[in-house]
């Protein structure tokens, strides 16, 4: 099963407390090790995590380096154990405009996890839904233009495969902490079947026992997928 998790609500978690809205992102981040943990036993086999989107450089500029610098710890201090752990790293978004050293780290930990069959962990950086259907458009125009594709050949599985998920499944779930309903530009392409869960707590209050009621109401759900199933 594969679930897509908008992690909302750093800002207002801190802010509730009188602490700076760069605590909560800390928090924010230690939760991202318990749930990651928390995958296995639960059933989720590809967890895929809204880290940072396309329009989040629009945040005051020390935000914006703040959760730089704390992608930059997890990334060092987690390889070994999430390589331990058995989970394959891979990230979605445009790394382009990234600093140097975050995509040396990028490249670290998705080059040595690589070939591990746990958890496939994607981390969205600098991910926009719209974004990555643009980039995606381009590679296959190319390839159209090479002679490599024929236009009138093109499926929504070329489409699905032009994407950075590539040949991994849409996400069964999508799930959003913090009260907000709405997708801001996450999995434009692959939530078109999606079940999706809004949730009251915020992302640093987001537990293994609350991600397993959400997995549990998902679950209680009938899927159809457009069709009319005979009851
Ligand atoms: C949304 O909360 C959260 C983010 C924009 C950042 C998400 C980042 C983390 C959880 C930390 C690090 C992640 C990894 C993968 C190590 P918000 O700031 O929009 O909250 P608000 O709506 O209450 O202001």
């Amino acid at each position: 099963m594969h679930v897509g998790i908008i992690m909302d609500g750093n800002g207002r978690w801190a802010t509730r407390r009188g602490l700076a809205r760069l605590i909560g992102h800390k928090r924010g981040a230690q939760q991202v090790k318990t749930i990651v943990k928390s995958c296995p036993p639960l059933g989720v086999d590809t967890l895929t995590l809204y880290a940072f989107s396309t329009e989040n450089w629009k945040r005051a500029a020390h935000e914006v380096e703040g959760l730089m610098k704390l992608f930059r710890g997890y990334l060092s201090n987690n390889l070994v154990e999430l390589h331990e752990k058995n989970v394959c790293v891979r990230f979605l978004g445009d790394p382009s405009p990234l600093a140097p050293d975050i995509l040396d780290l990028m490249e670290n930990l998705s080059s040595l996890t690589k070939n591990n069959t746990g958890l496939n962990l994607n981390v969205a950086i600098n991910y926009g839904g719209r974004d990555e259907l643009v980039r995606a458009t381009k590679s296959i125009a190319a390839k159209v233009k090479r002679g490599e594709i024929e236009a009138a050949e093109i499926t929504e599985q070329t489409i699905s495969d032009h994407l950075d998920t590539k040949t991994q499944d849409d996400p069964d779930l999508i799930i959003r902490t913090a009260g907000e309903m709405r997708l801001s530009n996450f999995m434009t392409w692959q939530s078109a079947y999606s079940e999706f869960a809004f949730l009251e707590q915020s992302w640093p209050d987001f537990s293994p026992e609350v991600f397993e009621k959400a997995l549990q109401n998902y679950h209680a759900r009938t899927r159809q997928f457009g069709a009319v199933i005979a009851k």
